[in-house]
């Protein structure tokens, strides 16, 4: 197998022209309601058009009040569609499959940004937020909050994407519901990984239940997030409770696919861990670090389905069509100012990958 190789996602038949995904990237380049701008768009279809197999959008929020930063993307509204419309139709002219990331910041939503005070599974606090602390959601929220993933999955799919990736990863709400530390709940929405996997089983059945059953679902998660408390057992159990669901690939998001599990020197990779749980029918995503032909090829070998990249699509647009060389070492960061202009990163995303240690010059 190759990260060339085409893949078929076996519940609906679509097929991916290769095994490469551009996952999702905050590029700080929406407007302040949320609508997507020019730029936006062109950052991204100019990926798309260099031959990810699949492409994923930034963040984008279900509603108005859950933001983590300015310059997100947003799904909450109908004033959204437009912008989402004109994006899905120029990624559906490539060979490209179109994701839309959803996500709620939850306890990294701050009240100086939303006027609300931040919400979350538990009473919670995170660095950054002013020493805050997130409301408990009561089970009227909870429900409110599904159906807002619900509609902000339907505005995706009017708008003519294949479909949407759960964002479960990086201690973002759905994240917050599975960790044991940010969920103490002693209701139905907590106790063990089962329990606290029930708001994001209920997003995933009510997308399923109202969108057309060709409509993709990734689910992401992190494998492992001390803080929130949620780790590399739990998770694995949690793959296994997806793939028992109707969705149709699971991303794990590593940061380094290369790096050993904490604690250990050797032993398998997260990937191959995955891997040995998640069914074939269920692609697996895997995401961190990639930068080389070589890379790609150890990842698959590993036992992921799908290579995931973010930081070298962004340097080179045209990443994926370069694998067919095995040798391919493309030119890591620090990239010029001028280089990024020539890959249609505007201004104000370069400015933003300048927090990037050592990205830009
Ligand atoms: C500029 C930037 C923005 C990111 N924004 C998101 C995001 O919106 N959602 C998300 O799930 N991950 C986000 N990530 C994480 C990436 O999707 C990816 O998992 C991570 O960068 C590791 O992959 P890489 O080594 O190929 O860059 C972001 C990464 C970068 C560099």
């Amino acid at each position: 197998m190759k990260a060339t190789d085409s893949i078929v996602f076996p519940r609906i038949g679509l097929k991916s022209i290769n095994r490469t995904l551009l996952a999702a990237m905050t590029n700080k380049q929406s407007n302040l309601d949320g609508t997507l701008s020019d730029e936006e768009i062109k950052w991204l279809v100019r990926r798309a058009k260099g031959g990810f197999g699949i492409t994923t959008t930034a963040a984008a929020n279900v509603t108005e009040t859950g933001r983590g930063w300015d310059g997100e993307m947003g799904v909450w509204g109908d004033h959204q569609l437009p912008g989402l419309t004109k994006m899905a139709t120029q990624l559906n002219q490539t060979d490209t499959i179109s994701l839309v990331q959803l996500f709620h910041g939850g306890m990294r939503a701050p009240e100086s940004l939303n006027g609300v005070q931040p919400i979350s599974a538990s009473k919670n606090t995170e660095a950054g937020m002013d020493g805050k602390y997130t409301r408990e959601m009561s089970d009227e929220e909870i429900n409110s909050m599904i159906e807002s993933f619900t509609q902000a999955a339907l505005r995706c799919e009017k708008a003519g994407f294949h479909g949407v990736e759960l964002h479960g990863a990086h201690s973002y709400l759905i994240c917050q519901f599975l960790g044991s530390i940010t969920n103490r709940r002693e209701d139905d929405w907590g106790g063990d990984i089962y329990s606290r996997s029930r708001f994001l089983r209920k997003v995933i059945e009510s997308i399923r239940r109202v969108t057309n059953p060709n409509f993709l679902i990734a689910v992401r998660i992190s494998p492992i997030i001390e803080k929130v408390g949620l780790y590399l057992e739990d998770s694995l159990q949690l793959a296994n409770i997806l793939c028992d669901m109707q969705i149709d690939m699971l991303h794990i998001s590593c940061w380094d696919v290369f790096q050993p599990v904490e604690g250990e020197e050797t032993g398998p990779s997260l990937t191959k861990r995955f891997s040995k749980i998640v069914p074939k029918t269920i692609p697996l995503i895997s995401t961190g670090a990639v930068w080389t032909s070589q890379d790609a090829q150890w990842l698959i070998d590993e036992g992921a389905d799908i290579i995931g990249v973010a930081r070298v699509g962004i340097g080179h647009p045209d990443w994926p069509q370069h694998l067919s060389d095995p040798d391919y070492q493309p030119e890591k960061p620090p990239f010029t100012v001028k280089h990024l202009e020539n890959v249609d990163l505007s201004p104000v995303f370069i400015e933003y990958m300048k927090r990037w240690k050592n990205f830009v010059v």
